[in-house]
């Protein structure tokens, strides 16, 4: 099978590539071709690739349609704007007096203002170079994007995020269990999703976990909303609620930090990439700088979080090994391939699973994958409040999509004013004027 990586110099594509060399099993990826519209960048996740290994075979190019021919399955893992962009995605909105983060709140409309134009391009491409291509997506903001790109392919393209098994796999292990061995249930959009049910041999975990003062203090997610509010909520909630749960401390906690998290990774990756190029004919090297790179970056994802839940503890070994997010697609695309019934989270159209969402709005629920695509499973409907929150999120999902396409000033206040974490039109209108976009009426 042949697998096209469109972002193939991104950081983390030595995670996916890793995850390949180590698939023996049947319908594997033989041939990988990495995009990029920067051949600097490509030159250095190569050389890291190599160091890795070669029995899966690596091109690299910076023509989209040559990376697309021939595709069995697509990767789409950009990040438009590069990470300057998301500098000012966090920045802005902080200068306005609201949360600035990558995904959530006003940076992740600006940054999915950008990304959606270019991840719809890409799906033409598909659709037009590689018509029975899968597409998997892992561009942020992934829940928006997917839904943007499935407007073009249909249930061909699938969004993943590796949050969600995080928190499934932490959970599990909290509970005593294998988390290769539970069931689960979990629904929501992308980064706004609650894991409501745990099983294992059909045995619910979960009212035990949250019962149990010391398992919960044993995972990062059960640090970060605390027992108390657990208990109340009765479900746990995707590590990214944190910013809608406690927003007067998590603002607070990001406003008090040193820098942003994009601030630390355009120092860090920029200084990365400009070292690795200036060794990049030494491909062990390039390596041992990537991992070194990597593991700081692991050890300090979501430090802001953490303090303002003043959680002190370090990562699991797990999430610094990676997290998950390489093995998420490629258990995915070997669905697919042999199809081999098997239950993962993704991002798909919703098709009725949550009777207050569209049919068409993409959510990120359990679904059970084979030869013919990821098909959600039924659901226990989520409460008043989780819809409340996903409907509203689902408005300014729609909104921004609408404004990144059409360019609609209105769309694009619509789609900041209506965010809980923004929550005003003047400030609104203050972020778009200060990120360049036209201001209407
Ligand atoms: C998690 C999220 C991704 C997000 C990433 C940010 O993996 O699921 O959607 O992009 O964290 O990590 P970073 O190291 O870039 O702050
Ligand atoms: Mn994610």
């Amino acid at each position: 099978m042949r697998l096209a990586i469109i972002g193939g110099g991104g950081f983390r594509v030595p995670l996916v590539y890793r995850a390949l060399l180590g698939d023996d099993g049947p319908a594997r990826v033989t041939e990988v071709t990495l995009h990029d519209t920067d051949p600097g960048r490509l030159r250095v996740i190569a050389a890291v690739l190599a160091a890795q290994g070669s029995s899966v075979r690596v091109r690299a190019t910076t023509d989209l349609d040559q990376a697309l021919a021939g595709a069995d399955f697509v990767f789409s893992a950009i990040r438009v704007g590069g990470v300057r962009g998301r500098v000012e995605d966090e920045r802005v909105p902080l200068a306005a007096g609201v949360l600035g983060q990558e995904t959530v709140g006003a940076g992740g409309v600006l940054y999915g203002l950008r990304s959606v134009p270019v991840a719809l391009r890409i799906a033409e491409r598909v659709a037009a170079v590689a018509p029975g291509a899968w597409v998997i997506n892992f561009t942020n903001p992934a829940g928006m994007v997917t839904e943007a790109m499935s407007a073009v392919l249909g249930h061909r393209v699938i969004g993943i995020c590796d949050s969600p098994v995080g928190l499934v796999r932490r959970a599990a292990r909290a509970a005593g269990a294998d988390p290769a061995e539970v069931g689960f249930g979990y629904t929501g959009l992308n980064h706004l999703g609650w894991l409501h049910s745990l099983t294992l041999h059909g045995r619910e975990l979960l009212p035990g976990l949250l019962a149990d003062e010391a398992a919960l203090a044993s995972f990062e997610e059960g640090r970060l909303f605390g027992a108390r509010w657990l208990r109340a909520l009765g479900t746990l909630p995707n590590e990214y609620l944190h910013y809608y749960y406690f927003r007067r401390e998590t603002l607070a906690a990001a406003r008090d930090a040193r820098e942003t998290r994009g601030a630390f990774l355009a120092r860090q990756q920029d200084g990365f990439f400009e070292a690795a190029l200036a060794e990049v004919d030494s491909p062990e090297r390039v390596h041992a700088r990537w991992e070194r790179t990597r593991l700081e970056r692991e050890e300090t994802y979501g430090a802001d979080a953490r303090a303002a839940a003043g959680d002190a503890a370090p990562r699991d070994s797990c999430d610094l090994d990676g997290g998950g997010y390489e093995q998420v697609a490629l258990a995915l695309m070997r669905a697919i391939a042999t199809d081999r019934a098997t239950r993962l989270i993704l991002n798909v159209r919703n098709a009725g699973t949550l009777p207050g969402l569209p049919p068409d709005a993409v959510i990120e629920t359990v679904c059970e994958v084979n030869a013919q695509g990821a098909h959600p499973v039924p659901v226990i409907s989520p409460g008043l409040a989780e819809t409340g929150l996903m409907l509203q999120l689902k408005a300014v999902e729609r909104a921004t999509i609408d404004a990144a396409t059409t360019g609609s000033p209105e769309a694009a206040l619509r789609a900041l004013a209506l965010h809980p974490l923004v929550d005003s039109p003047a400030t609104a209108g203050h972020i778009l004027a200060a990120a360049g976009w036209p201001v209407s009426g």
